[in-house]
């Protein structure tokens, strides 16, 4: 058979699935849930794990060779070990990650370690303990932080920390943030803010990448890192001679739409092709139903060929109706 099916409209190649595994969370981050309760999707309308893997499995026929797991928050998902080390064993997969806010990490990096998961993407938007708790609404800024410094120490590699970048909220910690990669081998990477998850955030946070970096730049240089073969779509620089990197993630200011190469499995068992349209492919009711591999193969490829070639989002503008906690980001 064709090992790489899973190309679009526009001849992009889709062989990166992100997997949300729950719509849950144990954090409500500004930017990504209205601080009113949301309603979550009851247990039932879940994918459960054997259902994962099985779309997974079909989508590593088609050519999908990386996999993020994402939520929600996934390490409040009973039972994701278990399900990470068959994932681990697929054959197929060159790259396994995980995306986690670090609350609960830190229990978890021996058994992640012992599953075979090295890549961590932790979300860290504030140094400061009493911001923390205000950005997420708890404070357990010592905890996430001590998970990091852990997973350091145990030798995961590259951990990767995401900071939104918003202004007035926490543009006063750039350089604080942005130095943690001259003594650490840490990725920081700014990601611009996306009126998503809570468009409603007050005053305007959207800074653009390009002002973070000028920012940082009145400091000291950032030299471009050059780039390799699987970069995402960060943009990633370094300080002369500091082990870590400080990377842009722009999905606004300039758009990475013609090289994304990612799908998107919800929690809820939709296919998405793209983070930011609303448009999905419903894999979980023909699973339930019975269908075939070939049939849920078909849907794949339908969904990925149907990928809208760019997002139209523009700065302050458009809203998309979706919350990173049931898409996973
Ligand atoms: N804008 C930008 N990034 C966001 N994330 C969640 N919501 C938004 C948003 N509205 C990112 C956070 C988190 C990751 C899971 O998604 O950086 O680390
Ligand atoms: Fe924050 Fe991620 Fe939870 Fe959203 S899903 S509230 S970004 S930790």
């Amino acid at each position: 058979m064709y090992k790489a099916p899973l190309q679009d409209r526009y001849r992009r190649r889709l062989n990166y699935l992100r997997v949300s595994v729950t719509d849950r969370c144990n954090l409500r981050c500004v930017y990504c849930v209205p601080r009113e309760t949301i309603p979550r999707m009851s247990h039932l309308e879940i994918l459960r794990y054997e259902e994962i893997l099985r779309i997974i499995r079909i989508g590593v026929s088609l050519g999908i060779t990386k996999i993020r797991i994402t939520g929600g928050e996934p390490l409040v998902r009973k039972d994701l070990l278990p399900f990470l080390e068959q994932l681990t064993h697929l054959e197929g997969l060159t790259d396994i990650a995980l995306t986690t806010n670090g609350v609960l990490l830190q229990d978890y990096l021996k058994p992640l370690q012992a599953a075979g998961i090295k890549r961590l993407n932790i979300s860290l938007d504030s140094l400061r303990r009493d911001r923390f708790a205000e950005l997420t609404g708890s404070d357990r800024f010592d905890r996430v932080w001590a998970a990091i410094e852990a997973a350091h120490g145990m030798g995961f590699n590259p951990i990767k920390l995401n900071v939104v970048a918003m202004r007035d909220i926490n543009d006063d910690e750039f350089h604080d943030l942005a130095a943690l990669t001259r003594t650490r081998p840490y990725h920081v990477r700014f990601i611009e803010y996306m009126p998503m998850g809570n468009p409603n955030l007050p005053g305007d946070p959207y800074m653009s990448n390009d002002e973070v970096r000028q920012r940082l730049e009145q400091k000291d240089i950032l030299e471009p890192v050059p780039r390799s073969g699987n970069d995402g779509p960060a943009q990633r620089f370094r300080y002369p001679g500091a082990p870590g990197e400080v990377g842009f993630i722009s999905p606004l200011s300039h758009h990475f739409c013609d090289t994304c190469n990612r799908l998107r499995l919800t929690a809820g068992g939709k296919l998405r092709p793209c983070l930011l349209s609303n448009q999905e492919f419903d894999l979980i009711t023909p699973l339930r139903a019975g269908a075939s591999d070939a049939e849920l193969s078909a849907i794949f490829i339908e969904g990925a060929r149907l990928k809208p070639m760019a997002h139209g989002l523009i700065a302050g503008g458009q809203k998309v109706d979706a919350r990173m906690s049931s898409i996973g980001g």
